[in-house]
């Protein structure tokens, strides 16, 4: 399937010759256009000359000519100059790998990043990569989803260029039943980011949505590969709606967006960084003090922990229940009207007020 200003082919954009896209039905981001990007950046509102950028990331000139037109049409500002060279007008909001690796320092998670203009699914690629080796720390991240999606077989509206969706690969000393901590783990993370790149107040509603004013701005979907006794991989998919200037009909009562809240630009580079070293940080914690660090800190970063009045959809019907608390495992302790209690471990909740 051709993609808008991305041919799948040796005169593309992606990178089908190169190990980490090589059995991708979309390939992966050419590094050399990643090269060019950085160069550009590097020397941002300087004119560079056009051979100079072609004999840097090795490839001819008419090349380095149809990139940057491609780069255009994905909105990046690039003057050209007649005789002279390209000029980067402005410092582009890309996931790239060379705009990103550089920020995370040593730290494993991220240590890889697999990017991609458009795909359809990261956690679909990452499952792939995951099933090829990738390291623990692998993330995939996306300019644009085609079919991106979301909990309970919804489908996750990924706009380009818009807002974050990236899948992270780990590879956890865990037995699959302690997996879901994980999940609470993304959600505190993620929290912690929003928080220290926008200052806005954000709650998690179990088990790990991130809703600011009552909206959701944020939604993870774990997925893992195991065995009955053996953990293979476990996939982070992580959506985040940054600069969308406004939801589509259908979510706009319950969705927002970062640019929303704030009223101003939010630069995803930076979201998605404080996002990298926030899921580094909430692991490490994981391994060394075990889940209950983690469980703590959700129960207390969330208001849905314990004395919320929620309704609850289960096979049997429609359930209000007020929460309780959370088991260590990560399960909702839900108490019914009639002082019962139970526990829920996968599905949703939702505010009753
Ligand atoms: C939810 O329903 O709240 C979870 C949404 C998860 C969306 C992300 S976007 C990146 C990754 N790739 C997908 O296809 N889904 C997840």
């Amino acid at each position: 399937m051709p993609l808008a200003g991305i041919s799948h082919d040796a005169e593309g954009m992606g990178s089908r010759g190169e190990k980490q896209g090589m059995h991708m039905a979309t390939p992966s981001t050419d590094r050399r256009i990643d090269k060019l990007i950085h160069l550009l950046v590097k020397n941002a509102m300087v004119v560079v000359p056009g051979p100079k950028i072609a004999s840097e990331i090795g490839v001819t000139r008419f090349k380095v000519w149809e990139w940057i037109e491609k780069l255009r049409a994905l909105g990046m500002e690039i003057r050209g100059v007649p005789a002279a060279g390209y000029q980067l007008m402005k410092i582009p909001d890309l996931l790239t790998p060379s705009l990103v690796r550089p920020e995370l320092g040593a730290q494993t998670i991220g240590h890889v990043i697999v990017h991609y203009f458009r795909t359809e699914s990261t956690n679909d690629v990452a499952f792939e990569l995951a099933a090829e080796g990738a390291e623990h720390g692998t993330v995939v991240v996306a300019e644009e989803q085609t079919a991106g999606r979301g909990r309970l077989g919804r489908a996750w509206h990924s706009e380009k260029s818009s807002g974050i969706y990236m899948s992270v690969i780990l590879r956890p000393p865990l037995a699959p039943t302690a997996a879901p901590v994980l999940t609470l783990l993304a959600g505190v993370a993620a929290q912690q980011a929003v928080i220290s790149s926008t200052g806005l107040a954000v709650d998690i509603r179990w088990p790990n949505d991130l809703l600011v004013n009552g909206k959701k701005i944020c939604g993870i979907l774990t997925e893992m590969s195991a065995e009955l006794d053996q953990l293979h991989a476990v996939v982070l998919g992580i959506g985040m709606n940054v600069n969308h200037r406004q939801m589509p009909a259908e979510l706009k009562s319950t969705a927002s967006s970062l640019r929303l809240e704030t009223n101003r630009a939010i630069s995803r580079v930076q979201v998605l960084v404080a996002l990298l070293r926030e899921l580094e940080r909430h692991y490490g914690l994981l391994l060394q003090e075990g889940s209950t660090a983690i469980t703590e800190r959700w129960a207390a970063a969330s208001s849905f922990a314990s004395g919320k009045r929620v309704r609850v959809a289960t096979a049997a019907g429609d359930m209000l229940a007020t929460t309780a608390g959370l088991d260590p495992s990560g399960a909702l302790r839900l108490r019914r009207d009639d002082g019962r209690e139970e526990l829920l471990v996968a599905g949703e909740v939702v505010e009753v007020k």
